[in-house]
């Protein structure tokens, strides 16, 4: 069995104050849980602090984004190796916001793939549909597509990929487990197909994940865990998403 694997992605909220008083609340929360992997990604500039206060703890530090170049002149933009030098082992890549906001192709998804690899991080790879793709029954074409373009080239040790469904992400509307399920499964089968060591691959689901809706979620033999956004902010409603992902 995958071991389950949740993760807070904060997106653009928290100050440095803030997520340390976050984190003093939090790790007590998860203490002696064992049973799942539990990430952070705060943003950048909240890296250094959590660097710090999660070192001794079983919490993984992760980056929401990272660019594809490893230095130069790319004003305002973070390496690999910076993220590693800050404390993550791990990074968020291709957010639908990011590929919304920040004209993010799978073309440009797969150069920061690689070069996150290639410095030792472990990567979240997101993918998912539009409402519009959904209702035109395109989702299979779109996660195809997203992955073949996302993942052109790679194996698929260090990768998670997060399934989230555009419409689902912060509207409350959270995709059924049934329609989770089948994405996943449709994710897994794509990756049996074209790469080695599919059975392996944790599958997240995000969008609008909460503490009332994790555990039927992970009732779901295809979904591996979460990425969670707006339900991650608060140390309590975030570790009960935690102690509910773990499958009995
Ligand atoms: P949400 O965000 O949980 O607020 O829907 C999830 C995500 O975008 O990763």
């Amino acid at each position: 069995m995958r071991k389950p694997f949740i993760a807070a992605n904060w997106k653009m909220n928290k100050t440095a104050e803030e997520t340390e008083e976050f984190i003093n609340s939090f790790l007590p929360l998860v203490k002696d849980v064992s049973g799942a992997d539990i990430l952070l990604a705060p943003p950048y500039t909240s890296l250094g602090v959590a660097a710090r206060l999660l070192k001794s703890s079983h919490v993984i530090l992760a980056a929401q984004n990272v660019f594809y170049e490893e230095k130069g002149a790319y004003t305002g933009e973070i390496s690999p190796a910076m993220l590693k030098s800050a404390g993550c082992s791990c990074v968020i890549i291709g957010h639908s916001e990011r590929r919304q906001y920040f004209s993010e192709t799978d073309t440009i998804v797969n150069r920061k793939i690689k070069t996150a690899r290639k410095n030792g991080l472990d990567v979240i790879l997101c993918i998912g549909e539009s409402l519009q793709e959904r209702e035109a029954n395109k989702t299979f074409d779109v996660l195809d597509r997203q992955l073949a373009g996302s993942l052109a080239d790679l194996p698929l040790d260090r990768i998670t990929v997060a399934y989230e469904p555009i419409w689902a992400i912060g509207t409350g509307k959270t995709a059924t487990k049934e329609q989770a399920n089948e994405a996943h499964a449709h994710i897994r089968q794509w990756m049996r197909k074209h790469k080695e060591g599919a059975d392996a691959v944790r599958i997240q689901y995000g969008g609008s994940v909460t503490p009332d809706n994790i555990e039927s979620l992970m009732t779901q033999p295809e979904v591996d865990g979460a990425l969670v956004g707006g339900a991650s902010l608060k140390p309590d409603s975030f570790a009960k998403i935690v102690t509910g992902a773990i499958k009995n």
